[in-house]
């Protein structure tokens, strides 16, 4: 299905043109998300890199590791970004933080997302991962809502200390030299603390090649709907680099719609692709006016979780591969009428072989039911209030570095 436009950094369906088309139904499919009419939107640019379909992979911490990334790219077209790894991890040469960072043998674009606080870690964690690991891309997590890192200045909170935002953004874009630097960004810490027009002009300004907006507060955490008028102030704010629209695209006419009522110029998509990898598949038909489907019925999926389970082994070895992918199973089956008992023997296999035998119990004609097409998944919690220092709201413009422990993120955005 794909094919390379720009050889090298465009994983390609076609070339896009401003056309109508209108939409068939599938007779492998049970369901389909008709799309009508193609959304007027090129070929996303990052620095050097070109995307078709302007679709971007969420970082997503202890999911979006290399097996997985390779069987979405495998699914669709887009640009790919790794869950996130730790600056002062990296700098301090951790095992584990070099063992998250590792790409795939046939990876490109090499993208990677990073976490830190202080100005000079960053700079040099951005110099690492491109002199010594090959990165082609580095996304910097400004996202994330965790206490343990939000009480410290750090996480979705640091925005809101600008100075010191410029410094750890500037930083980073210095030490990458010609590799492009990305923001994600939520919309602040609370609504009486909004942060993201200054962050995004600031990260404009200090020379990122694109910034992405979770368009929730803090405060949000995953809970409510995703505010994507927000996403539209920010493409009105931001005007020289590619702005991206990030939460709640559940199915690829959600990602169509965010760029049609936002005018966004790309879509990150998180936890709708989570137990469905097709989704990038459906995103490459949707964004060219084709018809996108949306739910294979039960043999697809089994096939799709034989591959995970497999790819997970073969990255990770069997033990913590097969540990991995129980997390996925859940999320695989949501909505499909197969039972409990399906679903623990699954979850309670040991080995790949256990795995992939009992997935051959399941009945492969099993659909999935219409009211279960595009429900959401994944993290849903929220909202809570977010702790920050005490004094954190005073200046504004302290450049101060936070401190280690505002730097001890290890897991999610
Ligand atoms: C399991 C999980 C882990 C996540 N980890 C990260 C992360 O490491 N870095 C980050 O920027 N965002 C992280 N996020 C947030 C997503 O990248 C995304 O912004 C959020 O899920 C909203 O997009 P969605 O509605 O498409 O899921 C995580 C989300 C989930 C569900």
């Amino acid at each position: 299905m794909a094919e390379s436009w720009h050889p090298g950094w465009v994983m390609s369906a076609s070339r896009p043109a401003a056309t109508t088309t209108s939409s068939t139904t599938s007779s492998t499919t049970p369901t389909t998300t008709p799309v009508t009419s193609r959304p007027s939107v090129g070929p996303l640019r990052i620095g050097s890199h070109e995307v078709w379909p302007p679709v971007v992979l969420a970082p997503m911490a202890g999911v979006t590791n290399a097996p997985f990334r390779d069987l979405c790219r495998a699914h669709g077209a887009g640009l790919y970004v790794s869950e996130m790894i730790s600056s002062r991890g990296l700098v301090e040469g951790h095992d584990k933080t070099y063992r998250l960072a590792r790409f795939g043998p046939d990876e490109t674009p090499r993208s990677i997302q990073l976490y830190g606080t202080d100005p000079s870690v960053m700079g040099e964690a951005v110099r690492r991962l491109v002199g010594e690991l090959g990165a082609e891309h580095v996304d910097l997590n400004f996202g994330c809502p965790v206490r343990k890192v939000t009480r410290h200045g750090g996480g979705s909170a640091l925005p809101w200390r600008r100075k010191l935002f410029q410094a750890v953004v500037g930083e980073a874009v210095r030490g990458a030299g010609p590799v492009p630097v990305t923001v994600k960004l939520r919309m602040g810490i609370d609504d009486e603390h909004l942060t993201y027009l200054d962050a995004g002009t600031i990260a404009e300004a200090e020379g990122v090649a694109a910034v992405a907006l979770h368009a929730r507060t803090a405060e949000q955490a995953y809970s409510g709907r995703a505010r994507w008028d927000a996403i539209a102030a920010l493409k009105a704010a931001v005007t020289s680099v590619p702005v991206l629209g990030n939460g709640d695209i559940w199915l690829a006419r959600d990602a169509v719609r965010m760029v049609a009522e936002t005018g966004c110029d790309g879509v990150v998509v998180g936890r709708g692709c989570l137990g469905r990898p097709w989704l990038f598949a459906d995103l490459v038909a949707a964004f060219e006016g084709r018809p996108a489907h949306s739910a294979p019925p039960v043999g697809e999926v089994v096939d799709a979780m034989a591959d995970h389970a497999r790819r997970l082994c073969e990255w990770h070895g069997e033990a913590t591969g097969i540990r991995d992918i129980r997390k996925h199973v859940g999320w695989y089956l949501q909505g499909y009428p197969v039972g409990p008992v399906a679903r623990r023997r699954l979850v309670e296999a040991d080995t790949l072989d256990a795995f992939v035998t009992r997935l051959g119990d399941l009945d492969r004609s099993v659909t999935l039911p219409a009211a279960a097409v595009g429900l959401p998944r994944g993290h849903q919690h929220g909202p809570r209030p977010v702790t920050v220092p005490e004094g954190f709201w005073l200046d504004r413009d302290d450049p101060t570095p936070l401190g280690v422990a505002a730097d001890a993120l290890t897991s999610g955005g």
